[in-house]
């Protein structure tokens, strides 16, 4: 570990974009994805930029971004900037803890996510997705699908972590929006304040994290009260066995963790949805391809886990979707000693932004990249890409652990609503990516729908 904290040497310069603090700040603040892409046009595959004291990295290319998630991660961690936004929201939860807790956590939850745990939530996606289906009536007529699926993704992850259709969904879903609201301002400005300075924006925010945790709390108080044999098979009581069996797992840290499953998988989920529903909306090959696949598999009944690998053009539609709008559009990392990256120093504090929606539109590495095509992951995993190449989950040891059961919710669901559902995009424009923590298409996604 010594080595690590000794400053290297770097051999090469970082370009540095032209723009003025003054207004890398505007932007930052205006439309952080516009600002990051003109530094990338200017300095190419990395860049730097100042937000106020902060000094900033970019980098766009498989082999540096490779650099900071895997090979160097211990030199390039959460650091004080991100956690200062995330921790009033999120505590010690795995996304937000750091070296031998962080290990812990992910030795002790990452189990809960993998291939063969997930299925059972399968027919419950289906469910809840078919009762949204059920609603569409059989006249055409406008919705905002993209508060649909906040509210679909609502009720399935509630279900998934805590058995329950979260009470007030409405309510807490604008309390996790405020909370995001508050993570971005903290992201974007040179120098936020506190949570503790009394602005408008803090007492907005605090309210919302007090309804949140309050919630949490409530609903694992009366699980533990029970007894064990009456727990339902949910995220909430995996956790609390964690914790009684292996522990040590202090009450907090279950409702941390929680919060933080909670937090990483609600709007990413809802969003990646919105943004497939009007990929495939406005592509009616792929819609015709999805319903004969669909079909000839399917026939009339509900899919089930089973039937995903035999329905793989959904997959494809769905990796495809999260390649064009990734939802975790930017993943910031900070040097915690100096460092070196792509052979230029780094100094100890600097931020580094690895940016999969950058990465992912880069035309050397897929061509014509604004082209809506599920098939270049047709042939094999990548289209024969560097695996660093397409990174909607990140990578390396914090990467998503939930990048499974978000392919087969997102496929359940997509399957479900395309083969009931006729949809058609309703706006006037292509809708403009907002990243807002994560990426979502601002000012919702009106569609026209009529059942089938
Ligand atoms: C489209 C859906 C999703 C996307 C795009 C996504 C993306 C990501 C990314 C990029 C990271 C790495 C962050 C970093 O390196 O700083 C991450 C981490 C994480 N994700 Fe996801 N995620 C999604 C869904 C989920 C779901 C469904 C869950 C819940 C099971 C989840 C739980 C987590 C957790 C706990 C971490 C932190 C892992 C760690 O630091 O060890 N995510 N996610």
């Amino acid at each position: 570990m010594t080595s690590l904290r000794r400053p290297v040497d770097g051999t090469r310069v970082i370009p540095a974009s032209r723009t003025s603090a003054l207004s890398a700040a505007r932007t930052m603040r205006a439309d952080p994805l516009a600002h990051l892409g003109a530094v990338l046009a200017e300095c190419g595959e990395i860049g730097r930029f100042a937000l106020g004291p902060q000094r900033i990295v970019v980098v766009n290319s498989p082999g540096l971004a490779r650099e900071v998630l895997v090979e160097r991660h211990r030199e390039f961690g959460k650091g004080r900037y991100q956690l200062r936004a995330l921790r009033p929201l999120l505590g010690d939860g795995l996304l937000t803890s750091e070296g031998g807790l962080h290990d812990a956590e992910r030795r002790a939850i990452a189990p809960l996510f993998h291939n063969r745990r997930i299925r059972r939530w399968a027919e419950l996606v289906v469910d809840r997705t078919s009762a949204w289906t059920a609603t569409i009536g059989d006249q055409m007529h406008e919705q905002d699908v993209l508060r649909a699926m906040y509210a679909l993704s609502m009720l399935i992850i509630g279900e998934v972590l805590l058995s329950e259709q979260i009470s007030h969904a409405e309510l807490l879903g604008q309390a996790v929006t405020t909370a995001f609201e508050w993570e971005m301002y903290a992201l974007t400005r040179p120098v936020p304040l506190p949570l503790w300075v009394p602005t408008s924006r803090s007492r907005r925010t605090k309210k919302a994290l007090t309804l949140i945790r309050r919630h949490i709390t409530e609903v694992a108080d009366a699980r533990r009260e029970k007894p064990r044999a009456e727990w339902p098979d949910d995220v909430l009581s995996d956790l609390l066995m964690i914790q009684r069996d292996i522990g040590p797992l202090s009450d907090k840290l279950v409702h941390d963790e929680l919060l933080t499953l909670f937090g990483a998988s609600q709007e990413t989920l809802a969003d990646t949805l919105a943004w497939a529903l009007y990929l495939v909306a406005t592509h009616p090959d792929v819609m015709a391809r999805m319903r004969r696949e669909i079909a000839a598999v399917l026939d009339d009944r509900p899919v089930a886990f089973e039937d995903l690998a035999a329905l793989p053009f959904s997959l494809h539609v769905i990796r495809e979707t999260l390649r064009i709008y990734p939802p975790a559009a930017v993943v910031l990392r900070s040097a915690t000693v100096d460092a070196t990256l792509g052979g230029a120093l780094i100094r100890r504090g600097t931020i580094v932004m690895v940016c999969p929606y950058f990465l992912h539109r880069n035309p050397e590495l897929f061509p014509e990249p604004e082209q809506f095509d599920p098939d270049r992951f047709t042939s094999h995993t990548l289209g024969g890409h560097d695996t660093y190449a397409y990174l909607p989950f990140g990578a390396g040891p914090r990467a998503c652990i939930g990048a499974s059961l978000t392919h087969m919710m997102a496929q359940l669901v997509l399957v479900t609503i395309v083969r009931s559902v006729e949809l058609r995009y309703a706006g006037e424009k292509p809708p403009r990516p907002e990243l807002v923590i994560n990426l979502r298409p601002q000012g919702g996604l009106p569609m026209q729908l009529q059942r089938r």
